[in-house]
């Protein structure tokens, strides 16, 4: 895989007519869970898909560190698990999440439930964001952790012998919250019960599940019951592709001209596809086509077609749903014909970077007329100049920014692009398979 220099640019094609399938990596919710949830099960699990992005690899490496082996045979991942109780003090004491907030708030679930002393920690992004979200309910439960004044890691877990089960009211949708919570509740004796305000991503409920544990999972009233004390039995993961990974590329294929793309094996979770509602209620040709379910995942092709955009405010119920794919449909607005406005979604402040500033600032160096809110941002369509913008070391606003290149009147030049390594490897390689190339 080729290394991701840090300023990259992204040169407008002439004439950019895409017809063709498109195979994004693993899904990176479900990897990292792969990984977490092997290791606790009694067995050997297997992993295909898996997404070899540098957030999963430092989950991954959390769990060798306290004594799961876990081995690549051919392109599959074999975890042994050592069960929920087998899992030794980290090598170094200490556990590097790198860049992700995932693996840091799912395997807080496990290390506040051990009973030996541990520390996790980040990168500067992830040391700033906000980890009382998870401190609360855990501290609720038992936990003994120690963070700095503004509840940020890095976090230190002291040994305990046994947590209590919890009710907890989440006051935000977050999956990682709600896995959090159900990862430390495995080691509670009764029900621990976790309500959150919207639906969040349900693939720790999926693949709790798929791992033999019972829950009681109500999507009426947002609530998800466990009974502690269960044991997780070994299995076989497939990781289908990842939604958040498609989403550039198909609103790339929504702003070329006479292009479909059809994005294979992709996850089409209805907790995870609210990009496609949203791109469709903007007025895209999208079909999703050969749908099955496998481990609770809703798996499909979908359909992309070049499209006339236009602007919308976007239902709310839509916000959780698409989380991750703000920074592409920011994009996708500055390009449409109209205004698109966004409110209630404060927690795109809280990601990799602030989002909404970064989005709206970048969105403004390229000549966008675009205002923020507290809580989301107004964006009028129309055209993009070019010129130059920072992702600020954000991932999605950096691939974001770079397909905007694509449709500009001159070269977008992107800087701090190197973060596109956490979760995407082979974005710029997928970029050249479909005829441009960034540079
Ligand atoms: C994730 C949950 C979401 C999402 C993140 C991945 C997960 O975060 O933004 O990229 O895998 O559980 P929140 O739980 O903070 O909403």
């Amino acid at each position: 895989m080729a290394e991701i220099k840090n300023t990259l640019i992204s040169t407008p094609q002439k004439k950019l007519e895409l017809n063709c399938d498109v195979v994004v990596p693993g899904d990176k919710s479900i990897s990292h869970r792969s990984m977490i949830l092997g290791g606790l099960a009694e067995g050997v699990t297997e992993v295909s898909g898996f997404l070899e992005s540098a957030d999963c690899l430092s989950t991954m490496r959390a769990m060798q560190s306290m004594g799961v082996k876990i081995v690549k045979k051919d392109d599959k991942y074999l975890v042994h698990g050592v069960g929920k109780g087998g899992l030794k003090p980290p090598k170094s004491g200490k556990i590097d999440c790198g860049n992700s907030g995932t693996g840091m708030r799912l395997l807080s679930g496990v290390l506040a439930a051990q009973n030996f002393e541990s520390e996790i920690f980040g990168d500067k992004s992830l040391n700033a964001r906000p980890m009382g979200r998870i401190i609360k309910p855990l501290e609720i439960m038992g936990a003994i952790i120690e963070s700095d004044e503004n509840e940020t890691a890095p976090l230190k877990f002291s040994p305990v012998e046994k947590l209590k089960a919890v009710n907890y009211q989440s006051p935000i949708a977050s999956a990682q919250v709600k896995s959090c919570i159900l990862l430390a509740g495995l080691y509670a004796d009764c029900e621990t019960v976790v309500s959150e305000p919207k639906l969040s991503r349900d693939h720790t409920e999926n693949m709790l599940q798929g791992f033999g544990c019972q829950l009681d999972v109500d999507k009426q009233n947002l609530t998800v019951k466990m009974h502690g004390g269960q044991t997780l039995k070994a299995t076989k993961v497939v990781v289908p592709a990842d939604i958040s990974s498609a989403a550039f590329f198909m609103v790339l294929a929504c702003l070329s001209e006479n292009s479909q793309l059809t994005f294979k094996n992709l996850c089409v979770n209805p907790s995870r596809s609210g990009v496609i509602d949203i791109l469709k209620l903007m007025g895209a040709d999208i079909d999703i086509v050969n749908e099955t379910v496998n481990a609770g995942e809703s798996i499909a092709d979908v359909v992309v077609k070049s499209s006339q955009l236009h602007g919308i405010e976007i239902p709310h119920e839509y916000i959780a749903s698409a989380i991750d794919e703000f920074p592409i449909l920011f994009i996708a607005a500055s390009l449409a014909k109209g205004e698109t406005k966004l409110t209630g979604a404060m927690e795109l402040r809280k990601k990799e970077s602030d989002r909404i500033t970064v989005m709206a600032d970048g969105l403004k160096k390229l000549g966008c007329d675009c205002h923020e809110l507290e809580d989301g941002i107004i964006i009028k369509g129309g055209k993009l100049s070019g010129g130059i913008v920072d992702s600020e070391d954000d991932h999605r606003c950096a691939m974001s920014f770079l397909i905007a290149g694509q449709f500009a009147e001159n070269p977008i030049t992107v800087k701090n692009c190197e973060n596109i390594m956490t979760s995407f490897p082979n974005f710029l390689e997928i970029c050249k398979n479909l005829g441009f190339d960034i540079v």
